[in-house]
């Protein structure tokens, strides 16, 4: 009779856990509009790859996509098509870091959530969304100045009097990158003032301009012992301008740039870049996990980074067939 009882009591159990798993709801379905802001650089194609792949590897996603063009514009008309189609969730690449305050209090106000990815808006709008995944900009210039200072260390380039001149290519005015990229190599400049940035100009993130505007550092002043590029794009345009103009990338100039894209381990390898710093755009799994926790009910942290490495001709070599961008 015992055995019986409990026989029936394993049963029952067996038949809820059973039942629960065969009629555990699915989630509900989520729409989610990407406004990403263009496809200026090899780094954007990748990482728009990777947000479109991971979502349409989860079928409980619909991901409508908008490309920016580079045009704040189109942008906010995108975010305010995403708010009219109620959207469940928002996620958004901000081109510049100012004018999206009143469009991102619409969304508020519709109760649709916004996730940031890559980057960011100015301080005074963050309130207005609820996170944002991606790099540290402002560790990405530390880590590219910090690598020039033992770089000219181990190369005995640098005895702390002769003046290293530095030339910087910007990125897009006013975007996150390029703001936080300059703030973070010169909080290493100050430690060096022997290091000076003779001239600093945007290249717009584009390897056209970048080249453009090294041709026109070159003429103007061919004294220049490093380039600090806000991008490998811009970095690989200096480099053809550089040797357009007779002297040698990565030996005549220290070549840094930042992102880790192919083209520049390639380059590295070749001897004729000596730096980037990885910034990674493979973002799209880390979103699709963000909006499932979202959906899920759960908090989301208030920023979450990835992980990224540096690569110079140590370690550039190795790495080059693992790269996936
Ligand atoms: O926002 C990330 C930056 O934008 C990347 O460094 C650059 O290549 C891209 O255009």
């Amino acid at each position: 009779m015992k055995n019986w009882k409990k026989v029936l009591a394993l049963v029952s159990v067996l038949l809820v856990a059973f039942s629960s798993a065969a009629f555990a709801a699915p989630p509900k379905t989520w729409v989610v509009g990407f406004s990403q802001i263009g496809s200026e650089s090899e780094w954007r194609t990748a990482d728009t790859i990777s947000v479109q792949n991971a979502f349409n590897d989860d079928s409980s996603f619909i991901l409508i996509y908008s490309d920016a063009q580079q045009k704040q514009e189109n942008q906010i008309k995108a975010l305010r098509s995403f708010i009219a189609r109620k959207v469940d969730c928002i996620l958004f690449t901000a081109l510049v870091e100012t004018g999206y305050g009143p469009v991102l209090q619409e969304a508020k106000d519709a109760g649709i959530p916004v996730v940031m990815i890559d980057r960011d808006v100015a301080e005074a709008d963050r309130h207005l969304r609820l996170t944002i995944m991606g790099s540290d900009f402002v560790k990405e210039g530390e880590k590219a100045g910090n690598w020039l200072a033992s770089y000219l260390k181990k190369k005995g380039l640098d005895d702390g009097k002769k003046q290293i001149n530095i030339v910087e290519l910007q990125g897009t005015t006013g975007s996150a990158p390029a703001i936080d990229r300059k703030v973070g190599f010169a909080n290493i400049l100050k430690d060096h003032p022997n290091w000076k940035i003779t001239r600093s100009q945007t290249g717009n993130f584009t390897s056209s301009e970048g080249k453009a505007v090294m041709e026109a550092f070159l003429k103007a002043d061919k004294n220049i012992q490093v380039l600090y590029a806000h991008n490998d794009q811009m970095a690989l345009g200096a480099i053809q301008a550089i040797k357009e103009a007779g002297l040698k990338p990565g030996k005549d100039i220290i070549i840094i740039g930042v992102d880790g894209v192919k083209g520049a381990f390639e380059a590295i390898v070749a001897g004729e870049m000596n730096c980037t710093v990885e910034c990674s755009p493979l973002l799209g799994p880390q979103a699709v996990q963000a909006i499932s926790d979202l959906r899920d009910g759960l908090k989301l942290p208030a920023r979450i980074y990835t992980i990224e490495g540096l690569f110079d001709e140590t370690n550039a070599l190795a790495a080059l067939p693992t790269r996936q961008y």
